[in-house]
């Protein structure tokens, strides 16, 4: 089945946001910038190299667009603030927020150092942490209501062999998502997850797929294939906008169904030719 792109939205949907996405100078946060900025939106990109941040900005004011980088390390909190003051001072007070950065690599557990572990978490779950109460506190501060978005994952649910550190940070950040939809509900502050399957990117693909894993990866998708960054990008226009003022606390997962499928006991027959399904069901005929 082909994805056909449709631009689902009305023009200007996200006029009256500023978004700040971390990581938004590469992959899914790039994409995401680009479709929040076509949609209306002011868009801040913070991540650690200057060079993509800036492409980004350069991209999304060609085409008519507000935008503004910060180089930041989501792992230090004062590097958080500043990169939000130097964000505001150019696009006004940030409303939204996509908790996007992200690091992950495959390593058996038992081989991890104290530094690897430390640098996924930090990134992932101190990260999401020090972006979020940032801007928490300035929208409590002015009264504003808000939005804040993470991208997690399936397996912040399931939890994931070898990718432990990312597995457990992830979980952390779901949790504090769903913890802060209550806490922060009472200033207007929605709060939800977003755990996507397999979409290409340079970054995630380059870390964790290899030989053929990439070909096997496909396989476990109901949908035969990835998904695509505006699939992803559509969605988190969706949560951010005022189409879904009734969610938060919820995690939407966006995976063609992979998730699903590598749960389920016999999802397998759904790989086969379904007239071979069929036929191998009903020759299954309990012993009389
Ligand atoms: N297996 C085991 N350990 C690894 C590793 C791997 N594949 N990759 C990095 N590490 C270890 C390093 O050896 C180091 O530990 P040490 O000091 O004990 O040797 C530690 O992780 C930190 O690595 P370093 O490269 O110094 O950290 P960094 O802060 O520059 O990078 C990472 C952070 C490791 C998460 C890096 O992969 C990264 O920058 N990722 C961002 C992008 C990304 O991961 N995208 C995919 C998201 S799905």
């Amino acid at each position: 089945m082909t994805h056909i792109d449709r631009s689902p939205f009305r023009t200007g949907l996200l006029e009256n946001r500023t978004v700040l996405i971390t990581g938004g100078g590469t992959g899914l946060g790039r994409s995401a910038a680009l479709k929040c900025a076509s949609l209306g939106a002011r868009v801040g990109v913070v991540g650690r190299r200057e060079e993509p941040l800036k492409a980004t900005v350069g991209e999304i004011e060609k085409a008519g667009g507000r935008a503004a980088f910060a180089s930041c390390d989501v792992r230090d909190a004062a590097s958080v603030v500043a990169a939000f003051d130097s964000i505001e001072a150019s696009l006004g007070p940030v409303n939204s927020l996509v908790n996007n950065a992200a690091g992950n690599f495959l390593c058996a557990s038992e081989d991890l150092s104290d530094n690897a572990f430390d640098s996924v978490v930090k990134i992932v779950l101190y990260g999401t942490f020090n972006c979020t109460r940032e801007l928490g506190r300035r929208l409590i501060r002015a009264k504003q209501e808000g939005h804040v978005l993470a991208i997690v994952t399936s397996y912040a649910v399931t939890g994931s062999a070898f990718v432990l550190p990312s597995a457990a940070a992830k979980a952390g950040v779901l949790a504090m998502m769903r913890s802060l939809a209550v806490e922060w509900a009472v200033y207007g502050i929605r709060l939800n997850a977003i755990a996507p399957g397999p979409f290409p990117t340079e970054g995630a693909f380059s870390r964790l797929m290899a030989g053929d894993l990439e070909k096997k990866a496909v396989e476990r998708v109901p949908m035969k294939r990835f998904g695509e960054h505006d699939e992803l990008s559509n969605l988190i226009a969706y949560l951010l906008s005022d189409a879904s003022p009734y969610q938060t606390g919820d995690c939407v997962t966006i995976d063609g169904a992979e998730a699903l499928f590598s749960g389920q006991e016999f999802a397998g027959f759904a790989h086969l030719d379904r007239a071979a399904a069929k036929a191998l069901m009903t020759s299954i005929k309990p012993k009389k």
